[in-house]
């Protein structure tokens, strides 16, 4: 079949590698792609958050599945366009995506089924939402309504943050993403992500994963969209993981699909877990980046196979197998990211570094240019390695790391610390 992926980033180079490895895929597309993607499929250029624009290139080129990778283009309808094409997809419907695209939609989902979260309140005016901080008193969490680039959660130590957080969200800094304000409790615990696809009825599990979301070792600095990450978390043990998916998952899918809008594609599941209880911070409506990295590495060809059967509702009778081995990702990043970093620098020494099943550098933010790799963006490599340990993993992906000629990138030295 001829498949077209949408994206660009190191999730993408990883589901582009595992859905080439299918032989059910003959023609592979990836839009717009990066250097690395364009090693193993073709590349296209078109505005893909236009439904349309991407329901003609689908039709243009006897494309028979779209796997949709980031957010933006499910929150701009692009599923809904090519599902109303008659053209199998992967991805869920706008109004399905709003479990990420609205913070209040997901509280009130989960209020709906009684799925454990943290307590909270909406507001769309800044003095009551003051009034809120005062009563509760801090830590607290201040959220923007809306998609903010992973940028719209304030989780303020003192009040004052808390207020000043509100300032900067009804003062217009997120833009319309902060129109409402999402007010929470403050969850302790330890933070891991459960990933599960939905063909809107059925749902199946299909691995964990922990990220690391501050740039510096020791969980110092500045947030990120995640400077590497592995699978499985041991934090999520099988216990918990039932938990999440009877208590918050199930119910979830179930009420959306009451509502008439089925939720179809892959659930992230941020948790949070405490005293062998896991609650739910929040939702995504794709595959976490550098997540899906290590999900692809463990699943491999069989990726496409789920995916197919998520989209043509026959998730009931799918199964998930993986070897009972780990993977781990590291993110090399440009200097300076994830503030403002230079682009155009030269990577040296990718040629030497074999590529197989179980080891392999997938492209984020890179391009080509006279012959060779340069970075292109704030995230630039990500280096997997599998292992039948976890540290065997982190050995063999900090090895290929040191074989990389890239004065001008960084990337953390203790991925994997947490379970490690
Ligand atoms: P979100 O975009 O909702 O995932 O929030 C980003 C990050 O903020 C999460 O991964 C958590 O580390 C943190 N966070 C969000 N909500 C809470 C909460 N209620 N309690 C503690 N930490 C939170
Ligand atoms: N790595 C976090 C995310 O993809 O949202």
């Amino acid at each position: 079949m001829n498949i077209l992926i949408l994206g660009s980033g190191g999730r993408e180079h990883a589901l582009a590698w595992a859905v080439k490895q299918n032989p059910k895929c003959d023609r592979l597309i990836v839009a717009p792609g990066n250097a690395g993607i364009a090693m193993i499929a073709e590349c296209a250029s078109f505005d893909i958050l236009d439904g349309a624009r991407v329901v003609e290139f689908c039709e243009e080129n006897a494309i028979d599945f779209v796997i949709v990778g980031p957010e933006a283009p499910l929150a701009a309808g692009v599923a809904d366009a090519l599902r109303a094409a008659g053209i199998l997809t992967f991805g869920p419907s706008a109004k399905a995506a709003q479990i990420e695209a609205s913070k209040a939609f997901t509280k009130e989902l989960c209020d709906a089924c009684g799925a454990p979260t943290a307590a909270y309140a909406r507001f769309t005016e800044a003095e009551p939402a003051r009034a809120y901080i005062r009563a509760q008193g801090a830590p607290i969490v201040v959220k923007a309504d809306g998609l903010a680039a992973g940028k719209g959660v304030i989780v303020a130590m003192s009040e004052d943050e808390a207020l000043a957080a509100i300032d900067d969200m009804f003062g217009g800094e997120f833009g319309a993403a902060g129109a409402e304000v999402v007010i929470e409790e403050f969850m302790d615990g330890e933070e891991a992500s459960f990933f599960l696809l939905t063909d809107g009825t059925h749902v199946l599990p299909i691995g964990t994963a922990q990220d690391h979301k501050r740039v510096f070792d020791g969980d110092k600095g500045p947030n990120t969209g995640g400077m590497g990450a592995y699978s499985p978390a041991p934090v999520l043990t099988d216990a918990l993981a039932q938990q999440a998916l009877e208590q918050i998952v199930r119910p979830c899918v179930a009420e959306l699909a009451r509502r008439g809008t089925p939720y179809q594609g892959v659930i992230y599941a941020g948790l949070m877990i405490k005293d062998g209880h896991a609650r739910l911070v929040e939702y995504n409506a794709r595959f976490g980046d550098p997540e899906c990295q290590v999900l692809m590495m463990r699943l491999g060809a069989q990726a496409l196979d789920l995916m197919l059967a998520c989209a043509e509702e026959r998730l009931d009778r799918a199964q998930a197998t993986w070897a009972d081995d780990h993977a781990l990702t590291v993110v090399m990043a440009a200097n300076g990211y994830p503030g403002s970093y230079a682009k155009g620098s030269v990577i040296g020494g990718l040629d030497a570094l074999p590529e197989t099943s179980s080891q392999m550098v997938f492209h984020a933010g890179t391009a080509a240019k006279d012959g060779a790799i340069v970075a292109n963006g704030g995230r630039v490599l990500n280096v997997t390695a599998r292992g039948e340990t976890l540290a065997e993993a982190r050995d063999r992906a900090y090895a290929m790391v040191d074989a990389i000629d890239w004065p001008e990138g960084f990337c953390r030295r203790d991925i994997g610390w947490r379970a490690l």
